[in-house]
């Protein structure tokens, strides 16, 4: 069973400059729904209802978009807009927010460590909220916990990208596993690799499900690429276990944390709705 999603947020979200200068990233909206929320919704429909938020500095919003506000309550109430609350009401209700801060950015990895006080020893599901992924009929959280319940050990979510692209993923090396065309067991892992490095153009996505000895892991990993803790030299020591396995999932994933990857969510979520 996964029981706990985990939300890095404390990221700055420098490629949205000015707009997060004072605003948290995972609190800009794609139509009238901030990022986040689309990734708790993902969390709760994969059964889940433990949030747990790495935050940092300037990213207060969060918590109180996890609040009611009294306020707005009573002055909406009765009126034809009361239903827009109707939502994230009902998450506030049916889930727990639990927040942590990571006090320096120190990268993906060190936000995850900085996570342990709120997951404990239990294996649990993270979230990168600015990858905003969407599946009509099951969500991609719902799909690769399926897939953890199977081979029991860390799974990690992956997509075919263009070659050129490889500098901005994590990109693995795997081998197909029980005849399926969709699961891979990892053999290698390489940080942001020059397309002449890299071992596939198979990318990892922002979404993982980890076993919790990732966090002894991790307190033992330096720092790699880019002078930041990555989460990706970690799984590598899982991996040369044979205990992460790569999932293609289905559906469609967004990379909201660049400005043509916001637009295209925008205009999909948008012509969606008419
Ligand atoms: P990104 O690489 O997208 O970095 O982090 P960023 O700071 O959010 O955005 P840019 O590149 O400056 O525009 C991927 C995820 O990891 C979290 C971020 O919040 C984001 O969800 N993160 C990253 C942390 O929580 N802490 C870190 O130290 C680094």
């Amino acid at each position: 069973m996964i029981n706990k999603c985990l939300f890095p947020a404390a990221g700055y979200g420098t490629r949205f400059l000015p707009a997060t200068k004072a605003t948290p990233k995972e609190m800009l909206p794609i139509l009238t729904k901030p990022l986040i929320q689309y990734g708790v919704e993902e969390a709760v429909r994969a059964g889940i209802n433990t949030m747990a938020i790495v935050s940092g500095r300037g990213k207060r919003a969060i918590e109180d978009h996890f609040d009611i506000s009294y306020e707005l309550e009573h002055q909406i109430k009765g009126g034809s807009k009361e239903t827009l609350l109707d939502e994230i009401r009902g998450l506030i209700s049916n889930c727990t927010f639990s927040y942590t801060r990571q006090l320096e950015i120190r990268g993906l990895g060190h936000a995850i460590l900085t996570g342990e006080t709120l997951i404990g020893k239990e294996s649990f599901a993270i979230i990168l909220a600015d990858d905003l992924c969407h599946n009509e009929n099951k969500g991609v959280l719902e799909q690769m916990i399926e897939v953890y319940e199977r081979y029991q050990c860390s799974v990690v979510a992956i997509e075919e990208i263009p070659m050129e692209q490889t500098h901005k993923y994590g990109v693995i090396a795997g081998k197909l596993v029980d005849g399926t065309d969709d699961t891979y067991r990892i053999t290698d892992m390489v940080e942001k690799p020059d397309p002449k490095d890299a071992p596939s153009n198979l990318a990892i996505i922002g979404r993982y499900i980890l076993t919790p000895d990732i966090f002894d892991i991790l307190r033992e990993t330096k720092a790699g690429k880019g002078g930041e803790i990555q989460i990706t030299d970690a799984l590598m020591t899982q991996a040369k276990e044979g205990r992460v396995i790569a999932y293609k999932f289905k559906g469609k994933r967004f990379d909201c944390g660049s400005v043509d990857g916001f637009v295209e969510a925008t205009n999909w979520f948008y012509d969606k709705l008419k």
